[in-house]
């Protein structure tokens, strides 16, 4: 049984008076900050988090970097195309610094953590002077102090894991919000860079993850989405005395939830208990996320994913049985090193097959550190271009397919936002199974929960008629 260890209630206390003390030097300066969040839901709950310490620390958030007094990149690395944006994205700063000398630029975020990385920037930008990683984010206010002292500080830690309770944030969606179980990733899929950015997995207890649950929901919240790299394998280190599925029981109930919704789920680990959780529990949604990445047993064994392609087939199949208006997403990897145009072609019947509602496709990104970087038969980047353009072209056709099959479908939605068109607003939502639905209505009801009849669909959605308000 693995040990999870917690940032001290004493430590928490020094940053916080640290944070007070900003706030103090801060009082009627009217500072703002901007923070621009890349990568994926774990990189927008952190931002989250900075908001709220830097909302504490007395600044308050902008959208107009030519306003701001501190900016910072919260930055992801899973693929390769994000470094070359980022450099960009520091390198157009260089002018406004100028231009404003006390204006502070920093950088977080996964990319952070990655070897070297953090000295590289801080050498080749003079104009950052704040730097710091995913396992740190509870010192910002110490950092932040240094910074306004005058200093160019660096904190990057690969080993430091632990879990900090508490922290402040500031949650802009009213109805919905993401909350973490899990940090890190154990599982080492050899393309993949995040558990060498992220660290090792750990969980959180389950009644710190219910008490958050209960103070989101008392706010009004009703949506909930349970985080982690790998939902399935919650507590599986003994750490919580709880299982994946036991912890969607002692959730499920909290006053007010609506919906709980989880990802991702790794098939390697979804067991029959979660599958009874979804099918029983009457708010967990109907949708799973699950990421196949390829449809051939010699790819996936390559890339360390430990299920097979007819592993994967039955978890589809066995939830369809238990819920029949299941559906499910997922992340697939093209020109993976050594995948031949046959193992490509099992990826594009496996996913003809299964009838995916959404895919979220991409082409295999060498990361450095990880052992398929190091693996011979490397892919060309045109046959990657073309194998995802053809994943892609199957994809839409079989997303067509699936909303074709909701013509007439009536169910609840949650709305979560309008587009104001020439002739009429049209409001949007989505299902409890994820699928999105558009319909004419009134913003007033915004965050609420209507009936919608399908009555036609769009490219990548439904169309459809409010049938009560
Ligand atoms: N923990 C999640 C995935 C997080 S990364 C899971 O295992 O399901 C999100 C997606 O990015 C992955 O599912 C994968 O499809 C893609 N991805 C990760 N590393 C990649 C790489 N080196 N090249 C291309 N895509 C990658
Ligand atoms: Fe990466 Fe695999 Fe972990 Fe997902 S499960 S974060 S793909 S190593
Ligand atoms: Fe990117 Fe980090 Fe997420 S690398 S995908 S932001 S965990």
């Amino acid at each position: 049984m693995r040990q999870t260890t917690f940032i001290s209630k004493e430590e928490l206390q020094s940053e916080q008076a640290i944070a007070e003390a900003i706030a103090k030097e801060n009082e009627g300066l009217d500072l703002k900050y901007v923070v621009e969040t890349f990568g994926c839901q774990m990189n927008v709950r952190d931002s989250e988090t900075i908001k709220g310490e830097l909302n504490e620390m007395g600044y308050t958030e902008t959208f107009d970097k030519s306003d701001a007094d501190l900016i910072l990149y919260n930055t992801c690395c899973v693929r390769d195309h994000a470094e070359k944006r980022l450099m960009g994205n520091i390198g157009a700063l260089k002018e406004l610094k100028e231009q404003k000398p006390g204006l502070i630029i920093g950088i977080c975020g996964c990319m952070m953590q990655q070897e070297g990385m953090a000295k590289k920037l801080l050498k080749r930008f003079s104009h950052v002077s704040l730097i710091f990683g995913t396992n740190v984010l509870h010192r910002l206010p110490e950092l932040l102090e240094a910074v306004r002292n005058g200093e160019r500080v660096i904190l990057t830690d690969r080993s430091f894991d632990a879990i900090a309770e508490d922290l402040p944030q500031l949650r802009d969606n009213p109805r919905s919000a993401f909350v973490n179980i899990m940090y890190g990733c154990d599982n080492y899929c050899s393309y993949c860079i995040v558990p060498y950015v992220r660290g090792r997995e750990r969980s959180r207890a389950p009644k710190d993850i219910r008490n958050e649950i209960v103070s989101l929901c008392k706010s009004g919240i009703t949506e909930i989405t349970l985080l982690g790299q790998n939902v399935n394998s919650y507590g599986n280190d003994g750490s919580t005395g709880m299982t994946f599925s036991e912890l969607l029981h002692c959730v499920a109930d909290v006053p007010g939830l609506k919906r709980l919704r989880f990802m991702s789920s790794h098939p390697k680990d979804l067991s029959e208990d979660v599958m009874q959780a979804i099918a029983t529990l009457p708010n967990v949604c109907h949708h799973v996320h699950l990421p196949v990445q390829s449809g051939n047993d010699e790819i996936l064994k390559r890339m360390n994913r430990r299920y097979t392609r007819e592993a994967y087939l039955s978890i589809v199949k066995r939830l369809r049985e238990l819920v029949p208006d299941i559906e499910f997403t997922t992340d697939i990897i093209v020109g993976f090193p050594g995948e031949t145009e046959e193992a490509f072609s099992d990826t594009l019947s496996l996913v003809d097959s299964v009838g995916f509602a959404a895919a979220f496709t991409f082409a295999y990104s060498p990361r450095a550190g990880t052992v398929a970087a190091r693996m011979e038969e490397q892919i060309p980047e045109p046959v990657k271009k073309r194998r995802l353009r053809e994943l892609n072209e199957l994809q839409a056709r079989k997303t067509v397919e699936n909303n074709q099959t909701y013509i007439g479908h009536v169910g609840e939605v949650l709305i979560e936002g309008f587009d104001e068109r020439a002739d009429v607003t049209m409001l949007y939502g989505k299902y409890s199974n994820f699928k999105m639905v558009y319909f004419p209505g009134n913003p007033a009801l915004l965050n609420q929960y209507v009936t919608v009849r399908v009555t036609g669909i769009n490219k990548n959605s439904l169309m459809g008629e409010m049938i009560d308000a």
